[in-house]
């Protein structure tokens, strides 16, 4: 923004805001549709038994994840301002305490510390565009693919290559602004990521074993139903539909007045969920069809996947449109674990976007290293160890423990508090401009006490 525009923007106390509330739709999505649909949601559905565990996680979905997100777009509305000043002024705007900007802080703290690993494993996908488009999948053994992965993970230069491109690649977007940067970025890429999954499904009903993976997915069989895989499934809706770090926050806090926040959280939630639908859609037939185990955990995409595409014919060329999703999907979703932190820079310290883009980007990009060492030349430093629950972790598993399981529900549950009891139902209700009274009352019931007590559920399972 030039400096005219910008004193001018000062005066009269404009700021930016999304161009529409289908660009907000847009930039949520991307938001929420990342490494959590298309990476996580199919091994983690692979490992709990299919069917089950997706209704489980749908539920969540709308229990929690919706109401949730609900509660933070609003939180990022009516403060208009990063999420650790919008804290502070709807709290004290109600008469309650200061301190509430504290979960503001945690929330940017997180996006912090996720963004660092998020963008290793995206970097492993960026390099895996090149594996998959040089051919190197063609025909091989899965012993050559476990080699190619395991032998990208012990060095430590090329992950630093492709993570520090992917983070350069983030920085670039954010740097440009609201409308600029975000939503010009997100009209490309969601479509792109729309289309490349109708084709990869389009493959997978044609070279898959398309039955098979259907039923895996949508046929229920609760004998297979584990406690754990019901708080999975739930942590899972907070990680995948962005709650507790402040995107939807900060992404509500320039959305226009007079759209509807109710609707267009619904519609984000079901994009999102559409979009890890059709992933497992896309792999699993892929899967089946290949003798892969389900539930091979978080290599399903990374190891299992490339086996398939270099058996099938044209999996060259859909390998390689598969990592390019993966990516997009990623990039889309960095963006949003970036703006909370340059939005409370550019509001509260005056830097300007370019410079706190750059600023917060190479801190990132700095404690991403951690998660880079994690891999090789640090993969026996386990700090934590001396600590039953912590034991064998490496400094990654640490982070990704902290924030996953710790971080994010908190962050979720204190927005929930402080929406369902910290403000007053009258302003709650104006802020969301909620006319029917009946959604209001489901609405508030789910923040004020369901919510809660599954997200401390899940809490209380994770620490114990
Ligand atoms: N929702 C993203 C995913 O599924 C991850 C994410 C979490 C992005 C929090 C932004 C904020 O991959």
């Amino acid at each position: 923004m030039s400096t005219a525009s910008k004193d001018q923007n000062e005066q009269t106390g404009q700021r930016a805001m999304w161009s529409s509330r289908m660009a907000f739709i847009l930039a949520a999505t991307g938001s929420a549709v990342g490494l959590g649909n298309i990476w996580k949601f199919p091994y983690i559905t692979g490992e709990n038994g299919g069917g089950a565990f997706v209704l489980v996680y749908l539920l969540c979905i709308a229990v929690i994840g919706i109401p949730i997100m609900m509660a933070e777009v609003m939180i990022g509305r009516s403060g208009r301002k990063s999420p650790i000043s919008a804290m502070r002024i709807l709290a004290t705007r109600a008469g309650r305490s200061a301190n509430w900007q504290w979960v503001g802080w945690m929330v940017i703290a997180s996006a912090f510390i996720i963004l660092s690993f998020y963008s290793v494993i995206a970097g492993w996908a960026l390099s895996y565009i090149g594996y998959a488009a040089s051919g190197t999948f063609a025909g091989a053994s899965a012993e050559t693919i476990g080699g190619i992965f395991s032998s990208l993970l012990a060095d430590p230069a090329t992950l630093l290559l492709w993570h520090s491109l992917f983070m350069l690649l983030t920085i670039v977007v954010v740097a440009r602004g609201v409308r600029g940067g975000l939503e010009r970025a997100v009209t490309l890429l969601m479509p792109a990521l729309f289309v490349l999954l109708l084709v990869m499904v389009g493959y997978a009903v044609a070279a898959g074993d398309f039955a098979r993976g259907f039923a895996f997915l949508f046929r229920p069989d609760f004998s297979k139903l584990t406690t754990s895989a019901v708080l999975t499934a739930m942590g899972h809706a907070f990680f995948t539909l962005s709650l507790g770090m402040g995107a939807m926050m900060a992404y509500g806090s320039y959305l226009p007045e007079k759209v509807s926040i109710a609707k267009t959280a619904i519609i984000v939630s079901i994009m999102d969920t559409v979009v890890a639908l059709l992933a497992g859609l896309a792999i699993f037939p892929i899967v089946f069809a290949n003798g892969i185990e389900a539930s091979s955990g978080p290599g399903l995409v990374f190891q299992s996947l490339p086996l398939a595409f270099g058996q099938m014919p044209g999996g060259a060329l859909f390998g390689t449109l598969f990592f390019i999703l993966l990516v997009f999907a990623a990039w889309s979703s960095s963006i949003s674990l970036l703006e909370p932190l340059v939005e409370w820079l550019e509001e509260h310290r005056g830097i300007d976007r370019k410079i706190a883009a750059i600023g917060g980007g190479v801190s990132i990009w700095l404690l991403g290293l951690v998660s880079v060492f994690s891999f090789n030349i640090w993969s026996d430093v386990k700090p934590l160890s001396m600590f039953k629950m912590f034991e064998g972790k490496t400094m990654f598993d640490l982070l990704d423990y902290l924030t996953a399981n710790i971080m994010l529900p908190l962050g979720g549950l204190l927005a929930a508090l402080f929406v369902g009891w910290a403000l007053s139902s009258k302003s709650v209700r104006e802020a969301l401009e909620m006319e029917d009274n009946m959604q209001f009352k489901v609405w508030y019931t789910l923040v004020r006490y369901v919510t809660p007590v599954a997200v401390l559920i899940v809490f209380i399972y994770n620490l114990g």
